[in-house]
């Protein structure tokens, strides 16, 4: 047996700063994580300067609570890593500007990680027996990816959204439904309680054999519906139209994955991002993957939001292939998965 590897790692593309200590990549020593959900849900939105602000402030401290809950030492570490994008600039740039000057300081390796790629690692270290290749459905608040995993570091997009990502579609939604942010696990535990028959939303499910998506339609096919039933002075019953715009995005989506995973032979279908966390979908899949005996593996939910213990395993598999970066890492707002 070699040594083990210890991680450390940040994220902070968005509205969390987490700091997580890995062993061996799929191991969690500790996976701390800040959320600034409670200042920016005062705005309906992540804020970007806000964001940074707060990622500033709290970042050294966030290290230090991760050192001490990993009952590690900065001498125990073997390298330093953070996501390098995508996401808020401003946010992305606390966490690749922390890792650089730790890497610099105690003389340790770095490596930046794709955000996307850390969503998928999460499966790795809930589920110790998965190995690439897969199919994985990326589902968060930016993205909405089905993507072949040919080997631990290499991905290939197969589609993507062409306007909002599923995640956004849920909270707009949910903005006008009047539930607050995130959107998402609102829509998701009052839908329990509403009829998804009760209104037909359009299903967009674009051209024959495409494995892209559309979800900017249905906002407006929520709001004219909303609109068109207080003209005729119906009451509205938030419930019925959250477990309806449910059903209709969650339809395009199980049909084409599943669609899909059966055309190219996939056996495991991987779930990945925030919006895997919906108790829907996930009943929705295993239905189906059942049926069709694909495996279907998704993260806890503390792991399907942004976390940095994903990206730690995302990093270690670069960095046993010397996939290393220099100390001119720099922060990108876009960036191909
Ligand atoms: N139970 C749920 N049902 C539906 N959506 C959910 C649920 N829980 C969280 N979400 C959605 O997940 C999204 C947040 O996920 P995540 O943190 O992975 O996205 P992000 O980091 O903002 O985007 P990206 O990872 O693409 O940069 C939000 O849009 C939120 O509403
Ligand atoms: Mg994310």
């Amino acid at each position: 047996m070699g040594k083990d590897i210890i991680t450390l790692a940040i994220e902070s593309s968005c509205d969390e700063t987490s700091v997580a200590i890995m062993k061996n990549g799929r191991e969690v020593l500790a996976n701390e994580i800040l959320s600034q959900i409670d200042i920016h849900k005062l705005y309906g939105g992540v804020v970007p300067e806000i964001a940074s602000r707060h990622h500033l402030e709290s970042i050294n401290h966030v290290v230090e609570e991760a050192l001490k809950k990993g009952n590690v030492t900065f001498e125990d570490i073997d390298f330093i890593s953070a996501t390098k994008g995508p996401g808020l600039v401003g946010a992305l740039l606390i966490g690749v500007a922390t890792a650089k000057a730790y890497a610099l300081a105690m003389n340790k390796d770095l490596v930046g990680v794709h955000h996307i790629h850390g969503h998928i690692c999460a499966n790795y270290i809930e589920h110790k027996d998965l190995e690439p290749p897969f199919l994985a459905l990326v589902i968060s608040g930016g993205h909405t990816n089905l993507i072949s995993v040919k080997s631990y570091t290499e991905y290939e997009v197969l589609g993507g959204t062409r306007d909002d990502a599923i995640g956004e579609a849920y909270d707009k939604v949910a903005r006008v439904l009047g539930l607050g942010y995130p959107g998402g696990p609102k829509i998701d535990a009052i839908a329990k309680e509403g009829n998804p028959e009760a209104v037909h939303f359009k299903r967009v499910f674009l051209e024959k054999g495409s494995l892209d998506f559309s979800f900017s339609g249905i906002k407006t096919g929520v709001l004219n519906y909303i609109n068109g039933e207080r003209q005729k002075g119906n009451e509205i019953v938030v419930a019925d139209i959250a477990a309806s715009f449910q059903e209709a995005v969650l339809e395009v989506l199980v049909t084409k994955v599943i669609n899909s995973a059966v055309e190219l032979g996939e056996k495991k279908l991987v779930l990945a991002g925030g919006v895997a966390a919906n108790s829907r979908l996930k009943e929705l899949l295993e239905e189906k993957c059942k049926k069709n005996k694909i495996e279907l593996y998704y993260p806890s939910l503390k792991l399907c939001t942004d976390n940095a213990a994903m990206i730690g395993c995302a990093a270690y598999y670069k960095y046993l292939e010397g996939k290393k970066d220099a100390l001119d890492l720099d922060a990108t707002a876009i960036l191909e998965i």
